[in-house]
């Protein structure tokens, strides 16, 4: 089966490439580079140097005999490039990574909103329109993320809610009250792709996933050559890697406010595992098909002190710091997202213990003379003018 993985440079979608390439998956990358570009305007490199895309992709054709194509655009610009892409690799499903991923960088100013949006929501709409055109068959993979939903006090569903209201009933999208501008964009990805589903009958998963943790691979630790890009500052590192990094450095951990933030998270190898079983299992066509994908949740405060522990383990002094919260979110909340949908197509999660954060903390040890301490630290307020 032929798959093309928008987003093919980055921290998931790297990973990705090789590993449905080892899977026997056709696989072809699209990207633009973008994510270099907003690095380098905030000031933040990965941890761990990353070789061109081309560059990956020749070294692992090396290695494995395997063949990964590119194509490089940008899907939110150019509708052409995009048209062009589909017309000439014929995928039957893509997988789309390519988006802003980051809420601090949509929170800074009216420009990284604005960045966000339209880079986001512009991709997704040349994507559906291309696939409308060219042959409306191909399924959507669409990584959107748990965050969406915000902290409701009720339940969280896998997408879609069962109203009765005065007496009648219907489905509906689940209403969601996203925490950043990054959010947003993603629901409204969300609500476009229905719409596509309903009016061209197209077939669209919708990948609400959790925070993803991890370095490592079984195809990245072949070769130094094959990293993936690690970030561990403000802007574009998730809350585990953080802290890994932070606990490395010997800084308090940066826990903002009470840390009663609960949150999905998963394996970067489950990513994989999971868009895989999305791939096999299709939507059907005009079906919205929804999952949240993460495999265990946790308050930020029990990671931190998940680090503090592995950290003693290794004979690391690692403690919990205190700080102001940078965003507008609740501390203390209610939290039960159910996340049936990947499991009951087979997913056997790879669940967070002392020797995975350790491991994280060897090879953040190795790199950690490529830490800037000065991008550690949140300096991102949402509620500033
Ligand atoms: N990493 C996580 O914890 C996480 C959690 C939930 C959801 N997600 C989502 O998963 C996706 C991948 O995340 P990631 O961490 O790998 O991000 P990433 O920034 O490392 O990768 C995204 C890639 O897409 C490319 N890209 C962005 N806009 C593009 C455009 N207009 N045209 C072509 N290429 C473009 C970037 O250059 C980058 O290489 C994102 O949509 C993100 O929002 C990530």
């Amino acid at each position: 089966m032929r798959v093309l993985i928008l987003g093919g440079d980055g921290y998931l979608g790297w990973p990705t490439a090789m590993y449905l390439s080892k899977q026997g998956f056709e696989v072809a990358v699209v990207d633009n580079m973008i994510k270099r570009y907003w690095e380098a305007q905030v000031g933040v490199e990965p941890l761990i140097p990353i070789r061109s895309l081309r560059r990956r992709i020749d070294f692992w054709n090396e290695i494995t005999g395997l063949k990964i194509k590119s194509f490089i655009g940008d899907i939110s610009e150019n509708s052409r490039f995009v048209y062009n892409t589909i017309s000439n690799f014929d995928p039957q499903a893509i997988i789309h990574y390519a988006e802003q991923p980051s809420a601090p960088y949509s929170m800074v100013t009216r420009n990284s909103c604005l960045e966000t949006q339209r880079n986001n929501i512009l991709g997704t709409l040349n994507l559906m329109f291309a696939i409308q055109r060219h042959n409306p068959d191909i399924h959507i993979i669409k990584l959107g993320t748990m965050g969406e939903y915000g902290t409701p006090n009720i339940d969280i569903e896998e997408g879609w809610l069962d109203v009765e209201h005065n007496g009648r009933k219907d489905r509906v999208l689940y209403p969601k009250r996203p925490p950043s501008f990054y959010h947003l964009s993603k629901v409204h990805d969300s609500a476009n792709l229905e719409f596509a589903c309903r009016i061209w009958n197209l077939r669209v998963t919708d990948l609400n996933q959790g925070i993803v943790y991890g370095i490592e691979t079984d195809e990245t630790i072949l070769h130094d050559d094959l990293n993936t890009s690690f970030h561990y500052d403000e802007y574009f590192g998730t809350v585990l890697n953080r802290f890994v990094a932070q606990a490395v450095l010997g800084m308090p951990l940066t826990v903002y406010g009470k840390g009663g933030q609960t949150r999905g998270m998963l394996n970067i190898k489950d990513t994989l595992k999971c868009v895989e079983l999305a791939i096999n299992n299709e939507a059907n066509a005009g079906e919205f098909r929804v999952f949240n994908q993460f495999t265990e949740t946790f308050s930020v405060y029990q990671l931190a002190q998940k680090v503090v522990e592995a950290g003693k383990g290794l004979g690391l002094d690692v403690s919990i710091g205190e700080y102001g919260n940078p965003r507008a979110e609740a501390e203390e909340h209610y939290f039960n997202a159910r996340h049936t949908g990947l499991h009951d197509l087979g997913l056997v999660p790879t669940y967070l213990d002392n020797k995975i954060i350790q491991r994280m903390i060897d090879v953040v040890t190795k790199y950690q003379h490529r830490i800037d301490r000065a991008n550690i630290e949140p300096t991102v307020k949402w509620n500033s003018k």
